[in-house]
Order: structure tokens, then C-alpha cells, then sequence
């Protein structure tokens, strides 16, 4: 029974970076959009799926598709196969020592909840302090609000400077035994700040704080290694590494993880249950109660087979060259600012266009087949940073080339020449 497909990339059919071939793996890219060729520039709130991804579903629900840890017929033996193999990947993709460090979530919103449920709920008290940053997804800063306002912990936070940038020196002096936890991006969405996370992790640890970073736009740019950074936690979602929706994952050091209380009960995260007494199950299917999502789960692994057979190096050069020419093109439209001009990026440009509100222009770009996200990015602490109601967001894949770049930026033109 064949559980897992191979991921078939094209692009790697040569050593040479082909993006024109790697494009192809992705059905979606040779579609129009009003009339015009898509030009995906919304990487950071989706990415899109390549055609083994697509397969890796269709096959589990048309080949295989059953409830997994329970059945002893075949088909649930290749499913818990494929879903526990899956795990693997993870472990593998982001380094973590073993896979029990890994807990399946719904999401990376799903995985900071979870530990500020659960180890936020045992380890924050009264009078403790929480650090997150200028710079976070509302998913890292509501849970550690309301986990402050339960425990009546205080939540501080590191300012940005005018790049876009922590304040590493103001990070410093915040740190003191009261700081229980640091929670930080490791990569902005709105900004696409590259944060010096092993320097964040150096110092939280040094004074005895525990350390969670959301990945969930770092990992579909660059290899991470989260035994190398030593963070605590580390949050990522599928969607964003052209996996599918609703699943994600937790990655927690294996001593902290067996320490900490379930999330939910249920099935599955029991070893037994009597009216009297329940013995929770082992880490991590402790906290992963009821029927999981068993077929994204097992699409997010084909998922990482396809970014580590491209190369995930490959993919970090290609988007450094993205990066570098949208830095160029768009620095020639005079009425095009940029919010965001960290000098360690991923590939995410934001910006705002003199005399246009970034909705207005964003419904254009549209028009031109250019999709991006104009909005706040479910950063607005970062917007009222830099005084601006809302950014024109375009963030890159590996699968963007220089030639949508271009189409950016006559699409911008356009709005200029709309407005002015
Ligand atoms: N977090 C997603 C974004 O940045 C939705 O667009």
C-alpha cells in the first residue's frame, strides 16, 4: 500500500536553481486572475501547494483513510505509519532531538496558546514578568495578555527601532529574575525582521527565562535548527511552508514538555481512564486529545519533503535575489516608503504609497493580477509603531521570480499614476 508519495520536483532535475521548472510543481501558479497571469505575492499570510502535497491527501483519503493508534486493521496501521512518519519529517525539518518533542497543533496560534495554558498556567505567578516584542502577530501577544491578566503577571515589550529593528540594548535591561518568559518572533510578518534569536535566547537563559519563538515565518525561508538557537518552544504552521491548512506543530524541549499539564482531554492522550482515575498517556500524545488531523498532518511531511528536496539553502539564496531586486525596483518609485528596512530580512517588503490608502491600492494590484495583503497583518501594535494605518504587504516563496517582481512594480506605477 503506498501511504507517502514522492515529492516530484521538477526543479531538481537539474543542480541549477530552475525556477521555471519548480513553478510547474505548483498547479495553481499558471492560472489568470482578471485576465492576467497570477502573481502570488502573499506568501506570508498562505503559501501555495505543490501537486505532491495534493497527492499526499488524495492518496491517504482514496487509498488509506482511517483513524490512526487504534485499529489493528491495515488501513489504520498505514495511517498511524504515515502520520507518526510524518512527525519524523518535522523532527528532522527543524532539527529538534527527538520526535516526542513534537506535539501536532492546529496551528502556530494553536501552539502559543498551548503553553501559555499549560506551562505559562504552572510556572507564571504574581509579580512575574512575561517579554515579548514590538513586533508580534496578535498570536503571540493575546495569549500572554490573558495569561498575565489570569496570573496577574506583568507583559513588557521590547521596542523597535525606526527599521524595524529590537532594541537589543533596552532587551537587556529588561531582563531580570522576574522574567519568567520571553516570547518572540523569529521573523516578523508585517516587517520581515530577521531576529537575532540565539542572542535572545543567550540572555533570557542567562537569568534563568525560558524562551518561546513563534517560527511561523521563519521556516518556510531558511533552515532552522532549534538545538542550535536553544529556545524552549518553537512554534510552526504548515500552510506557511506549502503544506495544508489546520495543522501545525510544537516543538518543546522533551524536560519541560513531560512537566507540563494536558491541554484537553479526550481520547488518545489517555493510557487509562476509570471514574476514579485517569493516567495520562506519554508525551507528546498527551496533549494531542481526539482524532487528529490526520490527513494534513500527513501533507505537511510530503510538504517538508519537497522544500528539503529543493534545498532549503537554495531556497534562502533565490529569496535573498527576490529580495534585493524588489529593495531596487520599488526604491525607483518615489512615492513608494518602505516600513521595514531591517538589514537582516526575509523576503517581505512593506510598504505605503504617498497619497494612497494601502486597501485602495491592494484592490489595483489585484486588478493586475498581483496579489498582496494590504492591511495590518494582525500586527497592529507594528502599525501605530510606525504611524500608519495599514502597509501594502508583497512576501516571496521560492517560487517568485524577478519577472513578477517587475509585474509588482508597474502594477505600483499604476496606483501612482491613478492617484497623483
Ligand atoms: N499571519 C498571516 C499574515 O501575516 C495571516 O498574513
Amino acid at each position: 500500500m503506498t501511504t507517502t508519495s514522492q515529492p516530484t520536483i521538477t526543479g531538481q532535475a537539474t543542480n541549477a536553481f530552475d525556477v521555471e521548472r519548480i513553478r510547474r510543481d505548483f498547479p495553481i501558479l499558471s492560472r489568470e486572475v482578471h485576465g492576467k497571469p497570477l502573481v502570488y505575492l502573499d506568501n506570508a499570510a498562505t503559501t501555495q501547494k505543490p501537486q505532491c502535497v495534493i497527492d499526499a491527501l488524495t492518496t491517504y483519503y482514496s487509498e488509506y483513510n482511517a483513524n490512526i493508534h487504534r485499529g489493528v486493521h491495515a488501513l489504520s496501521v498505514a495511517a498511524t505509519e504515515a502520520y507518526e512518519g510524518a512527525r519524523l519529517k518535522i523532527q528532522r525539518f527543524i532539527n529538534a532531538g527527538r520526535p516526542e518533542e513534537i506535539v501536532y497543533v492546529r496551528s502556530a496560534t494553536e501552539a502559543i496558546n498551548l503553553v501559555a495554558q499549560t506551562w505559562g498556567v504552572e510556572n507564571i505567578a504574581a509579580g512575574d514578568e512575561i517579554i515579548i516584542t514590538g513586533m508580534e502577530h496578535h498570536s503571540n501577544i493575546v495569549p500572554w495578555q490573558m495569561l498575565c491578566a489570569k496570573q496577574g503577571a506583568r507583559l513588557r515589550v521590547v521596542p523597535l527601532n525606526d527599521n524595524g529593528e529590537l532594541e537589543l540594548d533596552e532587551y537587556e535591561r529588561m531582563l531580570s529574575p522576574k522574567v519568567k518568559l520571553v516570547a518572540a518572533a523569529h521573523v516578523s510578518n508585517a516587517l520581515g525582521t530577521v531576529n537575532p534569536v540565539e542572542r535572545l535566547v543567550e540572555l533570557a537563559h542567562a537569568q534563568g527565562a525560558v524562551v518561546l519563538l513563534d517560527g511561523a515565518q521563519a521556516v518556510p525561508h531558511a533552515a532552522v535548527d532549534v538545538q542550535a538557537i536553544g529556545c524552549d518552544f518553537y512554534a510552526l504552521s504548515s500552510h506557511k511552508v506549502f503544506g495544508p491548512t489546520g495543522v501545525g506543530a510544537l516543538y518543546a524541549k522533551y524536560d519541560l514538555l513531560t512537566k507540563m499539564p494536558p491541554y484537553q482531554g479526550g481520547g488518545d492522550m489517555i493510557a487509562s481512564v476509570t471514574f476514579e482515575n485517569t493516567i495520562y498517556n506519554d508525551v507528546p500524545h498527551k496533549f494531542e486529545a481526539g482524532t487528529p488531523n490526520i490527513a494534513d498532518a500527513i501533507g505537511f511531511g510530503a510538504a517538508i519533503d519537497y522544500v528539503t528536496a529543493v534545498g532549503m539553502d537554495a531556497i534562502a539564496a533565490h529569496e535573498r535575489d527576490l529580495l534585493e531586486y524588489a529593495t531596487e525596483v520599488l526604491s525607483s518609485i518615489p512615492e513608494v516608503r518602505f516600513i521595514g528596512t531591517a538589514k537582516a530580512r526575509a523576503a517581505v517588503v512593506s510598504f505605503v504609497i504617498e497619497g494612497v490608502h494601502p486597501h485602495d491600492a491592494g484592490t489595483i494590484l489585484d486588478l493586475q493580477g498581483v496579489a498582496v495583503r494590504a492591511g495590518h497583518h494582525c500586527a497592529q501594535p507594528v502599525m501605530l509603531r510606525f504611524k500608519v494605518p495599514a502597509t501594502v504587504r508583497a512576501s516571496m516563496a521560492f517560487y517568485n521570480t524577478r519577472s513578477e517582481i517587475d509585474a509588482l512594480a508597474t502594477a505600483v506605477r499604476c496606483v501612482v499614476e491613478k492617484f497623483n
